[in-house]
């Protein structure tokens, strides 16, 4: 952390003493105050529920210019990651800091590969389930339960237990979540192939039945590995600081992860695309393109609750540079599957158009997120639409371990433990029973 020349002071409108606060510089964003002495100094907390303006801790992976709609990992756009990387090209260099040379590559590929086999008892543990669940269930279930399976990677403290079940996680999420759908439809599981890719291999294990050959295509493929890609980071958004916060206190780190898989499910994160799609199948059903009009009227109504899913961000106040890419993915899938003309990429085609001219939206600075074309892409490629949120899961897990990994590794880090403004009772005795 480099400190900077300014500082902050703090002072009281009773007279109380200021306090002089240090302030730090990033290599870019915003500089930050350091409030870490303030209670012992002034015994009062900070007040910033929905951390509005806290930087919650010092990180090296990924970063966010909101206004700029930039998202690098480790300093590299993700629109140069998008096109000339793959997946695990990526998952390297947010676990390592840096994209892998060909020999590193092979080697991590190779090490990656060789655990995407689970453990044969997960299937009776997942045969516990109801067939009609939830794949989040599911996959909260799974994953969590991965911390009985794997003894020699559950010490959160040892670097070596970090790096295989950082391994484990990447390598068995993909058989997981196929297993997971494998099981909702009554299908036999298939296991994994290790000479596919891990996009590949994720669709094989999707697709095929023992009954017959299935070919990966390699659009699809592409298609599928880019969405990993772009879904593997996203800086301390809510379901990465609840990993945080659960592997701060030194539980095993499978069991963090289970937490993050449990936060991603809610639909104000990972259930946007789902939300999206949906979206646009009842504006088709109404009567399609015509009904924009009157969907973009409900919509800027105060006094309706109608959202256009798939726009807007917290973070983004541009173009979020993902759904860009997505786009481009979109178009080549449809194209690839003769679904040009896919009524739907029409529809939200035509309404993104009369968004982006639309006062209401520029003056509020609202565009397309990632998620406005993911959910046309994942239905393109079969994928179920309650399997989105999983495949949004198996994506992150790897920017979720990076960030855990690099949070234990700090010598500075402490279990996480915000404090509060105590709003309730003031102490009071208990009565007996028959005087209350
Ligand atoms: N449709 C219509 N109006 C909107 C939308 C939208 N999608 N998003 C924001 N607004 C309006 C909002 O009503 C408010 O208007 P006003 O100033 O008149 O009250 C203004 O824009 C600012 O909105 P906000 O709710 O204060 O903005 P926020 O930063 O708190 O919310 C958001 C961000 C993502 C929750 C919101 O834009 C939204 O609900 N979008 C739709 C859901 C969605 O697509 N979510 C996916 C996010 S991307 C996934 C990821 O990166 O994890």
């Amino acid at each position: 952390m480099k400190a900077s020349e300014t500082k902050a002071t703090l002072s009281f409108s009773n007279g109380g003493q200021n306090v002089e606060l240090p302030i730090y510089k990033g290599t870019m964003g915003p500089d930050v105050i350091d409030i870490r002495k303030l209670y012992a100094q002034t015994g009062m907390f900070t007040y910033d529920p929905g951390f509005m303006s806290t930087a919650s801790c010092e990180s090296a992976i990924t970063y966010i210019d909101g206004d700029k709609g930039e998202l690098l990992y480790r300093g590299y756009p993700i629109e140069q990651l998008a096109t000339n990387c793959d997946f695990l090209e990526t998952c390297h260099l947010l676990l390592y800091g840096d994209l892998p040379n060909a020999e590193q590559k092979t080697t991590f590929t190779k090490l990656v590969t060789n655990h995407t086999m689970v453990n044969e008892q997960m299937q009776f543990f997942l045969r516990g389930f109801r067939r009609d669940a939830h794949p989040m269930a599911i996959m909260t279930g799974l994953v969590g339960a991965m911390s009985a399976f794997y003894h020699d990677s559950t010490d959160i403290t040892n670097p070596k237990h970090r790096e295989i079940a950082a391994i484990r996680l990447i390598a068995k999420m993909p058989t997981l979540v196929a297993m997971a759908y494998k099981y909702t439809v009554g299908q036999p599981y298939m296991y994994p192939k290790n000479d596919l890719s891990y996009a590949g291999n994720f669709l094989h294990m999707m697709f095929a039945t023992p009954c017959e050959e299935y070919k990966v295509s390699p659009v699809l493929e592409r298609a599928l590995d880019r969405i990993f890609i772009l879904h593997a980071d996203h800086e301390q958004n809510a379901s990465t600081s609840t990993v945080r916060l659960c592997g701060s206190s030194g539980t095993n780190p499978f069991a963090a992860i289970a937490a993050g898989v449990a936060c991603l499910w809610g639909p104000a994160h990972g259930g946007a695309n789902e939300a999206a799609l949906n979206m646009l199948y009842d504006i088709q059903k109404a009567g399609g393109v015509e009904k924009i009009g009157e969907f973009i009227k409900q919509v800027k109504d105060k006094n309706s609750s109608v959202k256009l899913m798939g726009f807007g961000h917290r973070v983004y106040k541009n173009y979020d540079p993902r759904a860009k890419l997505m786009q481009e993915t979109c178009r080549e899938v449809l194209g690839e599957l003769g679904l040009e003309n896919d009524p739907l990429f029409k529809l939200a085609m035509a309404l993104e158009k009369i968004a982006l001219e639309d006062e209401y939206f520029v003056s509020r600075k609202l565009y397309p997120n990632v998620d406005f074309y993911s959910g046309i892409v994942q239905r393109a490629i079969g994928i179920p639409v309650p399997l989105f949120t999983a495949i949004f899961a198996l994506a992150r897990t790897v920017g979720w371990i990076a960030q855990l990994n690099e949070m234990i590794g700090d010598p500075d880090y402490k279990i996480g433990r915000p404090r509060q403004l105590f709003e309730g009772s003031s102490k009071r005795d208990v009565k007996p029973i028959a005087q209350r």
